[in-house]
C-alpha cells in the first residue's frame, strides 16, 4: 500500500480532544482488514529475520500494533503505560504531548541489559511521548534499535528529534 492508502484509511476528527487538534483517527485503519496487515507487515518488513528481543508498545494504541508486531517477529511485549497502572515496581517518566502532558512507566525489570527492543505506536507528533519511552527503556538497559509508527506528524519534530537522538525512526504516511 501506498502512504496515500494508509493515509486514506486513516479519519481525521476536528478539535478532538481539544479545539485546534487534528486528531488522526487509526481506528478506521485497524477495522481495515487489509490496511491493518498491510501496516503491521510494512512496520516490520527492514527488522524480517533480525534479531529483536522485545517489541515495546505504548499505551493504548501502540499496544494493538505492538502486539500484532511482536507476534510478527516472535519477539516478546513489553507494554509502557500510563501512570499507576502497572502492578509491580516501575520506572516512571513525565512527557508533554501536542495537547497536554502525562507520566509513563514501565515494569523495572520488563528488559533484561542489552537486550534489543523495537519501540511502536501509532503516531508520532511531538515526540515527547516516544522520547520519554526511549528514555526509559534506555535507563533498564534496552538497546532501542528503532522507533516505528504508522503516522508522521513531520511539523511538529518529533521524528527528527527520535532521529537526533540517535533512534532510527519508522513511519508509513504523513
Ligand atoms: C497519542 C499517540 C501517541 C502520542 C503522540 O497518544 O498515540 O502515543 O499521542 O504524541 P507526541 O508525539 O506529541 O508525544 P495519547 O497520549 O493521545 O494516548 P492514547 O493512545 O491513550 O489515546
Ligand atoms: N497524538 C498527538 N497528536 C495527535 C493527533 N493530532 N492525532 C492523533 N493522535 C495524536
Amino acid at each position: 500500500m501506498t502512504p496515500a492508502d494508509f493515509a486514506a484509511s486513516i479519519r481525521t476528527i476536528a478539535d478532538y480532544p481539544k479545539p485546534g487538534i487534528l486528531f488522526r483517527d487509526i481506528t478506521t485503519l485497524l477495522g481495515d482488514a487489509r490496511a491493518f496487515r498491510r501496516a503491521v507487515d510494512e512496520l516490520v518488513q527492514p527488522w524480517a529475520g533480525a534479531k529483536i528481543d522485545k517489541v515495546a508498545g505504548i499505551e493504548a494504541r501502540g499496544f494493538i500494533l505492538g502486539g500484532a508486531v511482536a507476534h510478527q517477529l516472535s519477539a516478546g511485549f513489553v507494554p509502557i503505560r500510563k501512570k499507576g497502572k502497572l502492578p509491580h515496581q516501575t520506572v516512571r517518566m513525565a512527557y508533554a504531548l501536542e495537547y497536554g502532558e502525562d507520566e509513563i512507566e514501565m515494569h523495572v525489570d520488563a528488559i533484561v541489559p542489552g537486550q534489543r527492543v523495537l519501540l511502536v505506536d501509532d503516531l508520532v507528533a511531538t515526540g515527547g511521548t516516544a522520547l520519554g519511552a526511549v528514555k526509559l527503556l534506555q535507563t533498564c538497559g534496552a538497546v532501542v534499535e528503532a522507533a516505528c509508527f504508522i503516522v508522521d506528524l513531520p511539523d511538529l519534530g518529533g521524528s527528527q528529534k527520535l532521529r537526533q537522538a540517535g533512534v532510527a525512526v519508522r513511519t508509513l504516511v504523513d
